[in-house]
């Protein structure tokens, strides 16, 4: 609910546990007053009456004033979130004034303000297809302007109650009749208490995304980041704040926030010697230049930010949910395939979409076959695939082109007569005779320079001007600041579309940028994002049964952005299920399960050489979107009977894997081992997953209290075979939790079914 007092000018945007609220100063400036967890249920407004004390005629602390749009110029020394340069000087020019130019110089005060129901930000998806909670939100839009200079802000902020969360962004508009040049812009500026300076965030490189990383922030600046096309595998757009010491997995305040952009940003964290904490989140100021043509206007994506009183558990769990419920997209309908004959019916063959939007299991011949693909081993892999359950086969790079290896044929998105003499034909129709769906992998943003493409549009590759062009695994970038390559790329997907029963597309970027010499210069970095968003959305308009999977080199295109037009994401390169332990821990931070694509890959990993026992990697595997990416032809009958199980009993807790609430019972920081829990809702189901990944050999393993079920209900828990392992009471399980064999050997692992019992309780 958004409250306005037009005698006091008090905003107050109520949520579901906390509130935001602001004010309009006596000099019209909007001032933050708070934002922080609330009396939950209790209705009542702050007044404005209690503010803090601030500093705000201190000669050498000017900015502990809490302006709700910091902007350059006034008196700022410190972070803002909008500089821009005026080029023209007011007319007249008042005495005494030297005509220097530009003004960088930035006042803005209150105008007016609006509640709507229909506000977007800036590159929201334009696919037309719903999320699974449609009803309407309120977005306060509050309009501030410069009193001199022709400059408009709109300030947004749309509310999403049940999960505490609100979305921030910026509309900016030159009024004037000469261009606006914007340097610096985030979506928005956050202030939070004092002392809120322990910060969670993840760092990594490729395979080893998501790492997660606990620091206490210094008095100064610390920034979190990445410079490239995509999001990155250095770090990732999101942060928990919350007070030292003050916060636990399930208990205390904690701040979240995350980037809903996937090109090249920004999250900057200020603490001032008064221990007061701003955040600023948007475009990387690095190479940033935005004209606002005379007329224009410009909206920011958006900065998604909550708070919450149950810790980082709760600051996840509400991600996951705004996630699931307001940014994933709904697909229609699956492709019509002929009924499946080899495994039980499920999945994604003709199913109401709406009914099911759970991930299929999926199958990626990657690992199998990399670049020595022919169409008799894909046919050979779908069969034993299709046989132990899959509902999804995806060819993987390799297919097209001159693509027999990694250096060449990216951009000549044509099928490969080569591998295929008969068209992919042959191999979607036994595909879907199997009874499974089609996917196929792209890499839509890329060029070889040995390519078709390149050979006829060498200028279509980012560059500058007589200056060297840096390949990296043998490819250069596209210049999606040309529409005319966007719309070739567009079209050459749309043609693979229209042609084959394809459901499934793996999206796929293979590098970071490097020289970003554009046809639109500096504006190519939001160029790209926009090129790439819109394509996909064009692409799931006019095909709204497609999936799509986000792959940067595994896991580097993975934020609120992208997910608001895919399905899935490839987490990790890395498939060695203790590595992946760790990785998928950092993802569930931010991101929730049913996104999380996790292979089961050979017992001597590819990556890293090590072995797992196949329990281990499946134990892991389960905790995401499950999928298979070992070369199922080099197993034997009575592995894949095994495979088979594992994948009969995941269609089983599927639901509430990629449906259920997850609760971190113990983390690897902690306790060398990883157990997890995915509650349904509703509390009637869960699933326990415990993953020991250091020896802790000799030493039984502590019952660890599981949450999120009914006190008085009587569950039972059972294994893969279905076998009721035991019965206890939701009070027992909480307070006790669940006692096993578990003797601290690396890579044990056990994964639960918890299912309450109609009668008895
Ligand atoms: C990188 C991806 O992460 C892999 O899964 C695979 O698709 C390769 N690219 C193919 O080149």
């Amino acid at each position: 609910m958004i409250h306005f007092n037009p005698d006091t000018r008090t905003f107050n945007l109520i949520l579901h546990s906390s509130v935001y609220a602001m004010q309009v100063d006596s000099k019209d400036r909007l001032v933050h007053l708070v934002w922080g967890p609330r009396p939950v249920g209790e209705e009542g407004v702050l007044s404005g009456r209690l503010r803090p004390t601030l500093s705000d005629h201190a000669s050498f602390e000017f900015q502990t004033r809490r302006d709700e749009l910091l902007t350059f110029g006034d008196t700022t020394t410190h972070e803002v979130t909008l500089k821009a340069n005026f080029a023209t000087l007011p007319d007249p020019l008042p005495d005494g004034d030297a005509p220097h130019l530009p003004i960088r110089d930035v006042r803005l005060r209150y105008v007016s303000h609006e509640i709507v129901t229909d506000a977007q930000p800036g590159l929201a998806p334009a696919h037309g297809l719903p999320t699974a909670n449609g009803e309407p939100r309120e977005t306060l839009r509050i309009q501030l302007a410069d009193p001199v200079q022709p400059l408009t802000v709109t300030l947004c902020y749309r509310l999403t109650p049940a999960q505490d969360i609100i979305e921030r962004w910026l509309e900016l508009e030159n009024t004037g009749d000469a261009p606006i040049e914007i340097e610096q812009l985030f979506f928005g500026a956050l202030h939070l208490p004092n002392g809120t300076t322990e910060l969670t965030s993840v760092s990594g490189a490729w395979a080893q995304e998501f790492q997660t990383q606990w620091e206490r922030l210094p008095i100064g600046r610390r920034v979190i980041e990445h410079r490239s096309l995509q999001t990155g595998h250095a770090a990732n757009p999101f942060f928990l704040l919350n007070r030292p010491g003050q916060a636990w997995e399930e208990h205390g305040t904690v701040y979240f926030g995350a980037l809903a952009y996937s090109g090249s940003w920004q999250l900057s964290f200020e603490q001032f010697h008064s221990t007061d904490v701003r955040v600023h989140g948007g475009y990387h100021p690095a190479d940033f230049g935005l004209t606002l043509a005379a007329g224009a206007q410009h909206k920011t994506p958006a900065l998604v930010c909550g708070v919450c009183d149950e810790g980082w558990g709760g600051a996840s769990r509400r991600l996951h949910a705004f996630t699931r419920e307001r940014i994933l997209p709904v697909a229609v309908a699956g492709v019509p395939a002929a009924p499946p004959d080899t495994h039980e019916k499920s999945g994604t063959v003709g199913r109401p979409a709406a009914a099911d939007q759970f991930r299929p299991i999926l199958y990626n011949s990657w690992e199998a076959t990399y670049f020595g693909i022919t169409e008799q081993n894909q046919i050979e892999l779908a069969q034993k695939a299709a046989a132990i359950g899959v509902e999804l086969f995806c060819l993987d790079d390799g297919w097209f082109g001159g693509r027999r290896f990694d250096v060449a044929g990216l951009g000549d998105w044509t099928v490969s007569p080569d591998v295929f003499p008969n068209g992919l034909e042959p191999l979607i129709s036994e595909v879907n005779r199997l009874g499974m769906d089609f996917g196929l992998w792209v890499e839509p943003e890329m060029v070889n320079p040995d390519s078709d493409l390149y050979r006829a549009h060498p200028e279509w590759a980012l560059h500058f001007p007589g200056r060297p062009r840096t390949e990296a695994r043998c490819q250069l970038i596209l210049d999606f600041g040309r529409e005319e390559v966007v719309d070739y790329i567009f079209n050459a997907l749309d043609s693979l579309l229209a042609q084959y029963n394809i459901a499934f597309i793996k999206w796929d970027m293979n590098r970071n940028v490097s020289e970003p010499g554009s046809v639109v210069g500096k504006a190519i970095w939001q160029a790209h994002v926009a090129g790439v968003y819109g394509i996909i959305d064009r692409l799931r308009a006019k095909y709204p049964h497609l999936t799509i999977e986000s792959c940067s080199g595994g896991g580097a295109r993975i934020d609120l952005g992208i997910l608001g037009r895919t399905d899935q994401v490839w987490t990790s390169d890395n498939t060695d299920a203790l590595d992946r332990l760790r990785i998928q821990e950092g993802f569930s931070l931010a991101y929730p399960a049913r996104v999380m694509e996790a292979w089961v890959t050979h017992e001597k990993n590819h990556q890293t050489g090590r072995s797992h026992e196949l329990s281990t990697r499946f134990d892991v595997a389960m905790r995401g979107a499950l999928g298979i990416g070992a070369s199922l032809n080099g197993l034997d009958e009575a592995e894949l009977k095994e495979y088979a199980s594992y994948i009969a009993f995941y269609k089983r807790i599927r639901h509430i894997v990629q449906g259920g609430d997850l609760y971190r019972l113990e983390r690897l920081e902690e306790a060398d081992a990883s157990t997890i829990l995915y509650v349904l809702p509703d509390g009637s189901e869960a699933v326990y997953s415990v993953v020991v990944h250091s020896h802790k050999l000799g030493q039984f393993r502590r019952m660890v209290p599981l949450r999120g079920l009914i006190p008085s209900a009587t569950y039972e828990v059972l294994d893969r075979y279905q076998k009721v392992r035991l019965t206890a009471t939701g009070y027992e399980l909480m307070v006790q939790g669940i006692s096993g064999d578990e003797d601290g050997r690396s890579g044990y692992g056990r994964t639960l079914h918890i299912r309450r019992l109609e009668t008895g309780d």
